[in-house]
């Protein structure tokens, strides 16, 4: 598979290019990494009961948890409101979520969404990365939630994420027992099969995330959904 990483961006040899320019490049390599880091986002107290069930910085060490480490900001402050508001349904995350306020939302999304994602432990094998990589090209899997999987604006990241989440949330799109804000993510796993589902929660689980957490990515503007058949 290539490598579809967006960390290149503020490589000193892509910034260093002519004389103005590097005094800049220079300027804003030292200063934007810091920025980037997780050190002006402070653990919020609320974070406290958080990293009980999702892990320290948000890697879950549980099957049935997802990884909240590097998911897009947008994708958080959602599945939060989605969550407090009734609508995506949880008998963990429905009590936590209750008496958050939308500031809140806003600053757990912040503090998470700048966490580094741990990278999966197993490598998959040669088959196992062509099959994942055929299903999502010819599900558009890749169109929302972006070509390195990583996620995009309210569309989140699947790099990563563990197999068993992800297989059942797929699962549960596909029964239509999952809330989903806009209908697209139930719709694009109508066609997919068990043996599908399995393929993709393998082969998305065991991809790394890209170099670059999501927020510092440049944004690509939202796509449309597929048209329905
Ligand atoms: C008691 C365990 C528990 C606690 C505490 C908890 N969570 Fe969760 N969280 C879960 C489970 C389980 C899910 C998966 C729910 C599902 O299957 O739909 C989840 C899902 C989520 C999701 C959706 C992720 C995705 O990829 O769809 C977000 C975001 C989230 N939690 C954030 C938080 C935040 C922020 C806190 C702290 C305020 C928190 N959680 C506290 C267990 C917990
Ligand atoms: C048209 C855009 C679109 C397409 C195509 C699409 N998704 Fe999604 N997907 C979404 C959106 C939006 C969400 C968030 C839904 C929500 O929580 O409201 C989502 C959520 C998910 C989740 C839940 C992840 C989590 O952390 O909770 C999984 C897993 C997923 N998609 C996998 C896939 C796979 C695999 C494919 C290809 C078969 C695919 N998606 C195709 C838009 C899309």
């Amino acid at each position: 598979m290539k490598s579809t990483s967006t960390g290149n961006r503020l490589t000193p040899i892509r910034m260093i290019t002519s004389g103005a320019a590097a005094a800049f490049g220079t300027a804003l390599f030292l200063s934007v990494p810091h920025a980037a880091l997780a050190q002006d986002v402070a653990v919020p107290q609320k974070a406290q009961v958080c990293v009980s069930c999702h892990g320290a910085s948000g890697n879950s060490e549980l099957p049935n948890i997802p990884n909240i480490a590097q998911q897009p900001k947008q994708f958080l402050v959602s599945a939060l409101y989605q969550f407090r508001e009734g609508n995506r349904k949880n008998d963990m995350m429905t009590p936590v979520t209750a008496g958050l306020s939308n500031a809140d939302l806003n600053e757990l999304a912040a503090y998470f969404s700048s966490q580094k994602l741990t990278p999966p432990k197993g490598t998959l094998t040669p088959e196992q990365l062509a099959v994942g990589a055929e299903l999502t090209q010819k599900n558009n899997c890749i169109a929302c939630h972006a070509k390195d999987l990583g996620g995009q604006q309210h569309i989140p990241r699947l790099a990563g994420q563990r197999q068993e989440y992800v297989k059942a949330q797929l699962t549960a799109f596909h029964n239509s027992t999952r809330f989903d804000m806009d209908g697209v993510m139930t719709s694009a796993a109508q066609g997919l099969t068990e043996k599908d589902i399995d393929a993709l929660s393998k082969y998305v689980s065991g991809l790394a995330p890209s170099a670059q957490p999501p927020s510092a990515a440049p944004v690509k503007p939202p796509v449309s959904p597929p048209a329905k058949k």
